[in-house]
Formats: structure tokens, C-alpha cells, sequence
């Protein structure tokens, strides 16, 4: 038998993905995923869209790398960040591709602890050295961001500084201002993913950091949350300068993303009632962050601390007492599931504290209500 390269047999495996059968096993309830509501999609706006696929055969054809021209100028027009954009399949595609044109082996990046799983994953495959900087809910410690740039050889800074997955932190201004400065300062380039940022249910939009340091900065979007994830559109925009490996690596990957689901996205998100389906996706979001959190509140409260996001889909929950990983393995026998923090550390990282990412989208309010309750009995039993 053959055997998988060095580089993957090193990867960390999505623990979501390994416990993937007992999630979906009937009776359970799983507050263990990121996955948007499907009962949310907009299905009417869609199949308008669907319909004009038919009237252009071009659509069919072989395409550019850079992706669907009318949705690259949408992009560059609507987000006024980069002169540039590269559409991907997902954004996820778009960090695979910063990487891969970007690190050789045993390059450095930086990023918070805890971190998004997949961009550990990128970075592993990579064969990168992932450094992390302090962080808490309002952003990285800038003192000690200072002395990481300073003290180390750092090409790459990956941050989602938008309700964060898993912790849901949200920068402050003060913090995005001064990620711009140290970045151009140091000559580092900052990636911005930010796949949660138009989901913010209250509280000010923040300036994007990528907008406080352009030139320097990549800024991946998404539609997985506020669309649909299943077209896998997504892109990254940057200076001409910055996208340019990446188009090289692009084509050798795949050529370029599907051209009806670029036209369809395009459609779905310049349709006049697209912002009506988006305030009223966040509202049903910010209710059932609202169910959860009382959940948690009345049931929970001995065992946990957490903080109320303003946005996103996760509620963190540091563990007064529990170990993570005993916490969640117990919790499957009570038909519950969670991730466990630790899984959001980079390999080499030391775990700060004990943690559980509870995804408060995918569940209905009676069903959150109840997981909470199985919660409480295996907390209390452990
Ligand atoms: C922080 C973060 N970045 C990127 C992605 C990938 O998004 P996409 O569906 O656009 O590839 C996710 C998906 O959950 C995410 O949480």
C-alpha cells in the first residue's frame, strides 16, 4: 500500500468530521457543528436565480481563473478594499491558495489561540510553523503581538477578527487599528477571513482591518453564512501585486471556480429582496443566540463562564471545572454534542484553558433548550 505524504499523515483531523456518524445518529442533538440554518435558505430568491442560468450559454464555457467578471466588479465595487479579487470555491479555497503560493515549509505564521480549524489544517498541510499571539474577546494583546513580529521571522498574520470561530471574539477598534500599524510596520501581511461579519445582531460595523492597512492585507469573503455554503463561492481580494502567485496556483488546482454558481450567487445577493432575507436571518439568529444564552444562564451557570456574542453562530463556554475532551466523549451518551476546545489549538500551542464551542444556528429553540438541559446532567454527573 501507498503511503499518504509526510505532510498529511502530520494534519489534524476535523473532530466534527471524525464523530460525524455518532452526530447523526437519531435522538441526538448536536450543537457541535457550524452549519446555517437550512430552514433559512433563501429558496425563492434561489430559484429566481436558477432560472437565469439558462439565458446565457457563455456561463458554460471554459472561464477565467480570476472567476466571473460581472461578480469581480460587483466585489471591487461594493467592497472598495483591494484593486483586486479573486473569485474561489469558498473561501476556505482562497486560504488554501495564500498558503500554498505563499509558505514554503517551515515558514511562519501567526495566529490566534484558539484559531478557525480549517486554517490550522491549511497551515499544517503547509508544513508551516504556527505561532500564536494572546488574545482575549476584545482581540489580540497588542504588547505581546509587538514582540511576536519583533522577536520571530512571521510572513503571515490569520486572524478572523469578526465573531470568530470558535471563541465569537470581535475586535475592537483600538485592536484593529493597531493590527494595521504592527502589520505594515513589520512588513507582514495580514489575513483577514471573515466569513461572520455580516452577521453582527447588535452593536457598531467596524472598519475591516484589512481597510486600516491596505496594500498589506488579504480580505476573504464568504456567502456560506448569509447565502448558501453548497455553491462554494467565496473570494479573496487584494492588491494585483499580492493576488498574483495565486492565480498560478489556482489554475493548476482547478482552473477556476463553476461559472453558473458564480452567475446564480451573483444574482441571489443583487436580487432587491436580498437584504430583506438578511435582516430577517439575523433577527431569527439573535433569538436563538437569545435561547441559548437563557439555556445556559438557568442551567449552566455553576460550570461555565461566557461572554454574549454580537454576532455569529457559537457561544464559548469556558469550563469552571471539566475537562474539555472527558466533557464531550460523556456528552455523546447523553445524546449531546459539543466540540471540545482544545481542538482549536495549533498542534504545537499549549491549551490556555478549558473550553466548548456550542453553536446555537442549527438547532430549533425547544431543541437547544433540551441540549442544554442534557448538558447540565453531564456536567453535573461528571
Ligand atoms: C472562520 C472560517 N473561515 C472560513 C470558513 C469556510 O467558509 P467557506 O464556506 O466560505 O469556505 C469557515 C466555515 O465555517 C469559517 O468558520
Amino acid at each position: 500500500m501507498i503511503e499518504p505524504s509526510q505532510r498529511v499523515q502530520e494534519t489534524k483531523e476535523s473532530y466534527i468530521r471524525n464523530i460525524l456518524k455518532v452526530i447523526q445518529q437519531p435522538g441526538m442533538l448536536s450543537l457541535a457543528g457550524g452549519l446555517p440554518d437550512a430552514s433559512r435558505f433563501p429558496k425563492a430568491i434561489l430559484a429566481q436565480a436558477a432560472q437565469h442560468l439558462a439565458d446565457d450559454p457563455s456561463i458554460y464555457q471554459y472561464g477565467a481563473t480570476e472567476g466571473y467578471a460581472p461578480l469581480r466588479k460587483w466585489l471591487i465595487d461594493s467592497l472598495a478594499l483591494a484593486d483586486d479579487v479573486m473569485v474561489t470555491s469558498g473561501s476556505q479555497q482562497a486560504l488554501d491558495l495564500i498558503a500554498r503560493s505563499y509558505l514554503n515549509p517551515g515558514d511562519q505564521v501567526l495566529c490566534e489561540a484558539p484559531s478557525y480549524l480549517g486554517a490550522l489544517q491549511i497551515f499544517d498541510l503547509a508544513q508551516a510553523k504556527t505561532l500564536t499571539v494572546k488574545s482575549d474577546s476584545t482581540g489580540p494583546d497588542l504588547d505581546h503581538l509587538e514582540s511576536m513580529l519583533s522577536q520571530n521571522q512571521i510572513k503571515l498574520f490569520y486572524a478572523v477578527p469578526d465573531f470568530q470561530n470558535p471563541s465569537s471574539s470581535c475586535w475592537t477598534l483600538e485592536k484593529r487599528q493597531g493590527v494595521a500599524l504592527l502589520c505594515e510596520r513589520f512588513d507582514v501581511a495580514f489575513i483577514e477571513d471573515a466569513p461572520y461579519r455580516e452577521l453582527r445582531y447588535s452593536g457598531e460595523t467596524l472598519p475591516s482591518v484589512s481597510s486600516l492597512c491596505k496594500g498589506q492585507a488579504f480580505y476573504m469573503g464568504s456567502f456560506s453564512k448569509i447565502a448558501t455554503p453548497s455553491m462554494r463561492v467565496g473570494f479573496v481580494m487584494a492588491s494585483q501585486k499580492l493576488l498574483e502567485p495565486l492565480k498560478k496556483v489556482k489554475q493548476a488546482s482547478d482552473l477556476h471556480s463553476a461559472l453558473p454558481m458564480q452567475q446564480m450567487l451573483l444574482a441571489t445577493i443583487t436580487h432587491p429582496e436580498f437584504p430583506a432575507h438578511l435582516e430577517q436571518l439575523k433577527q431569527h439568529y439573535c433569538a436563538r443566540r437569545d435561547v441559548l444564552v437563557d439555556a445556559l444562564n438557568r442551567h449552566l451557570s455553576d460550570w461555565i463562564d461566557f461572554e454574549v456574542p454580537e454576532g455569529g453562530m457559537f457561544v464559548w463556554a469556558k469550563l469552571k471545572q471539566h475537562q474539555a475532551h472527558d466533557l464531550a466523549a460523556k456528552a455523546l451518551d447523553y445524546q449531546v454534542a459539543v466540540v471540545p476546545g482544545d481542538e482549536f489549538w495549533p498542534s504545537d500551542a499549549s491549551i490556555d484553558y478549558q473550553a466548548i464551542r456550542l453553536n446555537f444556528t442549527a438547532l430549533d429553540d425547544a431543541q437547544l433548550e433540551q441540549a442544554v438541559e442534557r448538558l447540565a446532567e453531564v456536567m453535573s454527573n461528571s
